[in-house]
């Protein structure tokens, strides 16, 4: 893209906005609340995860409409922590079909942070997921259905009282359909935001693209550590890598700000790549390395650790400024590293 993208990209809030999504948020932390075995809580959902360190390098010669916030200094190269997960909040075998996450914390990014009281911290978060898209409408329906799967035999049933039979239909329809290629790991699959943020003046979806393709003859995980077993034994022997891409807002039918059900299609935005992310060679099972799952595993990642530049957009990520923190403070989770 070599013209200025958009900026004509509008949020839209209803009035009664705010007070329905803390109670969502409240609604997620109580189930949360609920599941804790042992001292301290599980995060809310994505429970079970693994992670690692990293170092993220801004492109060269980026085009100007790229040249935003943490993206502004050419070649610049930020630390950074990784964190892969199963999307569900109960830690399960990674047999189970689930969605698939990927959490980045960059370390020393300047600029002032969005968060009341976190103003002044260093670290710039990118949450996504392995799909593109959602098929769930808004915070309120994805919160009517995680509280519904928490007794998956009553999930229709449950569904249906709360959404009515036809989207109850589709969306179950949407949430259980077969992906076309197994998942088989988190190191050759895609990442996408899925929701947008705002890029200065401008809005993208951003996407975490493998260097590594799947080999032809890879395989959905056959133990209960498959996919976290697979990092751990990759990482002992090579890096693994991804390029950061960012596609722009172009108009409200094509890339809605408010409507996640929509792809946004690369035929309508291209993707550009604005950044390399690296884990380089690393043994998990290391004393240093356990210590250092433990530590990832005690971060809160969080798509409003962010600077202004790249504030979370939508009635979904708006939704996400309570829920996260509710969980958060639930775990006890990590002060922001440094
Ligand atoms: C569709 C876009 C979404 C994406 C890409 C996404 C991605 C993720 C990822 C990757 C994690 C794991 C973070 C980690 O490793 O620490 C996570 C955790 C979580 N997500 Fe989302 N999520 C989405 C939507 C939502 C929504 C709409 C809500 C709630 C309204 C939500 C609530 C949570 C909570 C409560 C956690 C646990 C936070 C913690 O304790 O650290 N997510 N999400």
């Amino acid at each position: 893209m070599s013209t200025a993208p958009s900026t004509d990209w509008r949020e839209e809030i209803p009035a009664d906005e705010e007070e329905r999504l803390i109670r969502g948020a409240e609604t997620l932390r109580d189930l949360q609340r609920a599941r804790k075995r042992s001292e301290k809580s599980d995060r809310a959902l994505h429970a079970k995860g693994i992670g690692f360190s990293a170092e993220l390098t801004v492109g060269a010669d980026l085009p100007e409409h790229a040249r935003i916030g943490p993206f502004a200094i050419s070649g610049k190269k930020y630390g950074a922590y990784v964190r892969f997960s199963n999307g569900s909040g109960k830690r399960g075998s990674d047999k189970r079909q689930d969605v698939r996450g990927m959490a980045v914390k960059l370390l020393g990014v300047e600029g002032k942070k969005l968060i009341a009281g976190m103003e002044d911290e260093t670290t710039q978060d990118f949450l996504a997921i392995a799909t593109p898209f959602t098929p769930i409408r808004d915070a309120d329906e994805f919160v009517t259905l995680v509280r519904a799967a928490e007794t998956p035999a009553l999930l229709p049933l449950k569904l249906a009282w709360a959404l009515g039979l036809g989207r109850t239909i589709e969306l179950v329809k949407a949430l259980t359909k077969k992906p076309a290629t197994p998942f088989t790991s988190f190191a050759t699959s895609r990442f996408w935001s899925a929701l947008p943020i705002q890029f200065g003046p401008y809005a993208i979806h951003f996407s975490f693209v493998p260097r590594a393709a799947a080999s032809a003859d890879a395989q959905a995980p056959t133990t209960d550590e498959g996919l976290m077993d697979d990092l751990v034994t990759r990482l002992k022997s090579g890096p693994i890598a991804f390029d950061l891409q960012i596609q722009y807002f172009v108009d409200t039918q094509k890339t809605p700000i408010e409507d996640p059900t929509v792809e946004w299609k690369e035929s309508d935005s291209p993707f550009i790549t604005v950044a390399t992310l690296v884990l380089g060679e690393q043994d998990a099972t290391s004393a240093e390395g356990i210590k250092q799952s433990e530590l990832v595993e005690a971060l809160s990642f969080d798509p409003w650790h962010a600077v202004a530049a790249l504030r979370p957009l939508g009635n979904m990520m708006r939704a996400r400024n309570h829920a996260y923190r509710l969980s958060t403070q639930e775990r006890g989770a990590s002060k922001e590293p440094r």
